[in-house]
């Protein structure tokens, strides 16, 4: 039985109109969720609670088909509202009824429903969907990757629009069941946990849940043909990492590094506190390029990470971003620091652990790499700009800033702020200025010129603001 849901709001009003809310009313939600750095991601009126996405690919000639199925509320008495999405939709229903939709641009769909959705009214919308995601240009680029077995979904900040409709901004998290069939010996990898699979018809589809809500680009999909590994932590949760069978003479240092996991999880436990997901792992698939990705549960690492040998350091930072990043997640693209710069400090901890270094030996060693006229120095990193969004400045420099912060405020503060943000804002979002009064209020000092002095000026530095160590 389908069950409506109206919201209290929505019943109240239908009750005590004779006539409905006239059509004028209501408006269309923007075209972006208003992030400085990108206007158009992400979209305004509502807000998802779900993704059901129940796909078929075909490795051979990259068709990539389905339905996608998406749990929302609208925010506003809404007549029109966007999605962010490149492939081709070739029917969109909005409560199960046939919606008008069109392309705007090459990465908006814009549906209008049947009837206006009142404001803080659950819906549910359906797009049956299907394209070639390698030769869907969006911003001028690809972020599906072709391999020669299978493809790759992987990206940051865009990797949604290639494979999914969506609300495609981290402020709209929301969970995930995602059902991909493909060819038989091929396999499906996705986040969170393998529910089942099953074949018939030459065919094997693969049912992943993603159970915690997941920023859009922290959703993921890998098909090709893949060594899975599967264990249980000794907490009980299920472990999966997949290989290429295709990574060549990386494959040793990938399985060396990945399989890993566990224990590099086990020992961030200690330093940001509970694991926040249900479900580990990490995937290398055989793409040719050379970065990394947190993807939820299950990050993504290209074979490139592991060409000198073993790279456990590369797995600490994508783990970090478990609790730095996905489980708390920026607000707005310009908090990136709080990804990147928590992310590489992390793997400095794992540095001082392993006797290969202290923090305090990097960041030194940072600052003294970078003289005063490097264009390095430029960079602010609580405010990088979306063309430096991923620059080093971002990563180390960004990382020096949390060691002059633990050089201010100490040992025991600075591992309780550690431990505590992950906490205050589990499964949320929060923005830099969220921290540093955070930082402030569990280390009971003012920061504001601390953190001015290394995420906010396009300048080196003194050496003395690294804090008293360094001094
Ligand atoms: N969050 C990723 C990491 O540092 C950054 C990936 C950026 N690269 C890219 N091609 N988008 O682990
Ligand atoms: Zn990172």
């Amino acid at each position: 039985m389908y069950r409506r849901l109206i919201a209290p709001g929505a019943l109240a009003a239908s009750l005590l109109l004779a006539i409905p809310a006239s059509a004028a009313d209501f408006e269309p939600g923007a075209a972006g969720i208003g992030d400085p750095y990108y206007p158009t991601y992400g979209n305004g009126g509502y807000d998802v609670s779900h993704y059901d996405l129940r796909l078929e690919y075909q490795p051979k000639t990259d068709l990539l088909e389905g339905t996608a199925t998406i749990l929302a509320s609208s925010t506003q008495d809404l007549s029109r509202f966007n999605l962010d999405f490149g492939l081709t939709a070739s029917e969109v229903r909005v409560n199960g009824k046939k919606a008008r939709f069109a392309k705007s641009g090459v990465q908006e769909l814009e549906v209008t429903p049947a009837a206006g959705l009142p404001k803080g009214t659950p819906f549910t919308v359906v797009v049956k969907y299907a394209g070639k995601p390698s030769e869907v240009k969006l911003w001028g680029f690809t972020s599906w990757q072709r391999t020669p077995d299978g493809g790759v979904a992987a990206n940051e900040p865009e990797a949604a629009a290639w494979w999914f409709p969506s609300n495609d901004h981290p402020r709209d998290k929301a969970t995930y069941d995602v059902s991909v069939s493909v060819p038989d010996g091929t396999q499906a990898i996705s986040n969170g946990t393998l529910q089942s699979q099953s074949s018939k018809l030459g065919w094997t589809r693969f049912n992943w849940r993603s159970s915690k809500p997941q920023a859009t680009y922290l959703a993921t999909l890998a098909v090709g043909k893949f060594d899975i590994t599967t264990d249980t932590t000794a907490n009980g949760l299920p472990v999966v990492n997949a290989y290429s069978k295709d990574l060549g003479a990386n494959e040793g240092a990938a399985k060396a590094s990945v399989e890993r996991t566990t224990e590099v999880a086990e020992w961030l436990e200690t330093v940001f506190g509970t694991y926040p997901f249900e479900a580990l792992g990490g995937y290398v698939p055989n793409v040719p390029s050379s970065f990394a990705l947190e993807t939820q549960t299950r990050p993504f690492y290209s074979p490139k990470q592991f060409a000198n040998g073993s790279n456990v350091s590369v797995v600490v930072h994508e783990l970090a971003h478990q609790w730095y990043g996905d489980s708390v997640s920026v607000d707005d693209w310009k908090d990136i620091w709080i990804n990147e710069g928590f992310a590489r400090y992390s793997q400095w901890l794992w540095s001082e652990k392993e006797g290969e270094g202290t923090a305090q030996e990097l960041a030194d060693y940072v600052y003294a790499q970078h003289p005063a006229d490097d264009p390095f120095w430029q960079v602010e990193p609580g405010d990088p700009g979306a063309e430096n969004q991923f620059d080093a400045a971002v990563y180390d420099r960004g990382a020096v800033a949390v060691q002059a912060l633990r050089n201010a405020v100490g040992e025991k503060k600075f591992f309780a702020i550690l431990k505590g943000w992950p906490k205050v804002h589990a499964y949320g979002n929060a923005g830099v200025s969220d921290f540093v009064r955070y930082a402030e209020k569990v280390s009971g000092k003012p920061l504001a010129g601390l953190f001015d002095t290394w995420l906010y000026q396009p300048v080196k530095p003194a050496a003395s603001a690294l804090g008293a160590l360094s001094a």
